[in-house]
């Protein structure tokens, strides 16, 4: 049995919505959503388009699989089965799904959880303790990964240190650039991003200390930040989400595991943040495929793990009217 008519419309609307939650490199939302009555398109915004830290879209384009996800995490909530084409228009680069309303469904618990953790879940940057993600979790990570057509590659030892020296050097290539670091100020400094419904506030943002794998920083001096806290990120999980093929049908990919994975492991407990610093550099990004043997294109590593007491701030969102299109 299908659903039709104007309920369907209004649910994909509330999908979109959702979506807006979705976590997003530099919280730029680089998404918009035509919405029509058994389908909904999702477009590239190339205005956010980070284009020194980003000149190919990649990360704006692996930002737009985790809302895309997202959006079919309300959709599977709300009864429905969602039937989704990446890159369904050759001529139209931009349009990066379409997806449409299939048969109802039942939600599965899987489904229920990771919705529940949609508004639970932060970028935690956060020092996270020396407990040990379980192994039974790190499977299910690793299959939701597969589940997502991409892969994930679980660093160990000696790899974790080669992602510390490749994370400290992107780190140092970009703030060498004034252009990075007038994109960073823009996405950044109070108050113009955050006024805006983007951007990743200050106070997300935690202040400089010695860390296993250096975090990226994002606080303009002189504003508060969150404490990193006493952990030792001993326990945390390193990873590296990568893909077979490297292009927009990939990145779409590797972001609806990123928020796959990130949702499940809100569900469990958990906390993590995206690594992606790493991959936007070119050298840093070979490098990076030298570190996994060359079995694949890195999209972007992460860390999980369990984070101290307390939750960090929420970042701002975009307005439902910003994001979306009706037609029909
Ligand atoms: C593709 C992508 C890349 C990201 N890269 C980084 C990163 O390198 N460092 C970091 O701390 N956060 C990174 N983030 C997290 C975003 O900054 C975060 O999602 C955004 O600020 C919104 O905050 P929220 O996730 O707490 O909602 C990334 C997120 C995405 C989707």
């Amino acid at each position: 049995m299908t659903t039709n008519g104007p309920a369907t419309g209004r649910t994909l609307r509330v999908a979109a919505q959702v979506a807006l939650n979705a976590p997003s490199i530099f919280n730029t939302q680089p998404w918009r959503w035509v919405v029509e009555e058994q389908s909904m398109q999702l477009w590239a915004d190339r205005a956010r388009q980070l284009l020194v830290a980003d000149p190919d879209g990649r990360l704006l384009t692996v930002s737009c699989g985790a809302a895309l996800h997202h959006a079919k995490v309300a959709l599977a909530v709300a009864g429905h089965t969602a039937d989704v084409q990446l890159m369904p228009d050759p001529a139209e680069p931009d349009l990066l799904a379409e997806v449409r309303i299939g048969p109802d469904h039942e939600p599965t618990s899987d489904e229920r959880a990771a919705y529940a953790a949609i508004s639970q879940r932060r970028t935690d940057r956060r020092a996270f303790t020396g407990e040990p993600v379980p192994v039974l979790v790190v499977q299910r990570l690793i299959a939701l990964a597969e589940r997502e057509g991409t892969h994930l590659a679980v660093l160990r030892g000696g790899e974790i240190d080669d992602l510390a020296i490749l994370a400290a050097r992107a780190a140092e290539l970009q703030f060498a650039d004034p252009a990075y670091r007038h994109e960073l100020a823009a996405w950044t400094a109070a108050p113009n991003a955050p006024a805006n419904g983007s951007g990743v506030p200050a106070e997300t943002a935690v202040s400089p200390s010695p860390r296993r794998v250096p975090i990226r920083e994002f606080a303009p001096p002189g504003l508060p930040t969150l404490d990193p806290g006493d952990g030792t990120d001993a326990g945390t999980l390193y990873a590296v989400l990568f893909s077979d093929e490297d292009g927009p049908a990939a990145w779409l990919r590797a972001g609806q595991a990123l928020s796959a994975l990130l949702l499940a492991a809100t569900a469990a407990g958990l906390a993590g943040s995206p690594i992606s610093d790493v991959t936007e550099h070119t050298l840093t990004r070979e490098r990076l495929r030298h570190v996994l043997a060359g079995i694949g294109a890195p999209q972007l590593a992460l860390r999980i793990g369990y984070p101290p007491a307390g939750t960090p701030p929420a970042s701002p969102r975009r307005r439902l009217g910003e994001v979306v299109n009706l037609t029909g």
